[in-house]
């Protein structure tokens, strides 16, 4: 088949997903997560307090990762960018845009809420990191194929689903975890929704999908990976186990491949055969990767520990 008429092939299987997220998405309100009550003026215009890193209760590894998180859902207008041109804005492509990008922008809104609320972290810095982090945009590194572009949004979805998740868990701040786990309950139903397009696509198209989801997972980045000092923030949230190797192989990459059942596609030839091969070999090396990572973890905590 030609792969631009997928789109069209597709929408189809967009609307019934459309119908079934508009169905089970539950309506939520930011304002009620955030504790109000522990806010106050800052200096300024107001004359109010400066922050002080001593405000905040919540851990080094915590802050960072809910920066990350933030500054990642800052970007909305990139991203919004991105799959508005790819996707369309008409029809039930349009539809699911739209209602996509109202949902994501109210993960921002209220963890930014939260974290000035709270004093959680340094409100000038992360107002600059906003505006360096949204000044260079986010481009896709797929732009141009619609495969690629779902089965990278099928990824990213469950990964910032467990990064969100995670960061509540160890945050150590019952609101903070109860307001991450509603953002990742939405990210949870936009991966839903991704990766039964996938699904729909790989029966379509094996061969093209297999390959799209070959090179995806092989070139994975977090759609965050622009933000100023990535790497060192990335290791920092590795070492708290709120996002590592360990975690991307068994809770981001495996779950979807299985859900695809990928290994019992009889459908594959030529470089679909090809590419499911080297998304295998790719695997365990990760995999390999993944336990190396693990265990040099475990020396240094045992180390700061001591
Ligand atoms: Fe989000
Ligand atoms: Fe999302």
């Amino acid at each position: 088949m030609v792969i631009s008429s997928l789109l069209r092939d597709l929408e189809p299987v967009v609307e019934t997903n459309l119908n079934r997220h508009l169905a089970t998405a539950r309506d939520w309100f930011p304002h009620e997560y955030v504790p109000w009550s522990q806010g106050r003026d800052f200096d300024g215009a107001l004359g109010g307090q400066a922050w002080q890193p001593d405000q905040s209760v919540l851990s080094e590894a915590a802050r960072t990762s809910l920066i990350v998180n933030l500054l990642t859902e800052d970007n909305l207008p990139s991203y919004h960018h991105e799959i508005a041109a790819m996707f369309g804005r008409d029809g039930a492509w349009g539809t699911w845009v739209h209602r996509w990008t109202a949902e994501e922008g109210r993960h921002g809104v209220a963890i930014r809420d939260y974290l000035l609320t709270t004093r959680a972290v340094d409100p000038i810095a992360l107002e600059l990191a906003r505006m360096s982090h949204m000044g260079s945009g986010f481009v896709s590194d797929h732009t141009g194929s619609a495969l690629h572009s779902i089965a990278y949004v099928s990824f990213q979805e469950l990964a910032t689903r467990v990064a969100h998740r995670n960061t509540g868990r160890i945050s150590g701040d019952p609101i903070c975890e109860r307001l991450l786990a509603k953002v990742a309950a939405d990210e949870n139903l936009h991966m839903v929704f991704y990766r039964n397009l996938l699904g729909a696509a790989f029966e379509l198209a094996p061969n093209e999908a297999m390959r799209a989801i070959c090179n995806v997972v092989k070139g994975f980045q977090m759609p965050g990976h622009g933000i100023e000092n990535f790497a060192r923030k990335s290791v920092q949230i590795a070492m708290a186990g709120i996002y590592d190797l360990r975690i991307h192989h068994d809770e981001v990459v495996m779950p979807i491949v299985r859900h695809l059942r990928i290994d019992a596609c009889e459908g594959l030839s030529g470089d679909g055969e090809a590419a499911r091969d080297e998304l295998d070999h790719f695997m365990s090396i990760l995999d390999k990767n993944a336990v190396r990572f693990e265990e040099r973890r475990e020396i240094l905590r045992a180390r700061t520990t001591r």
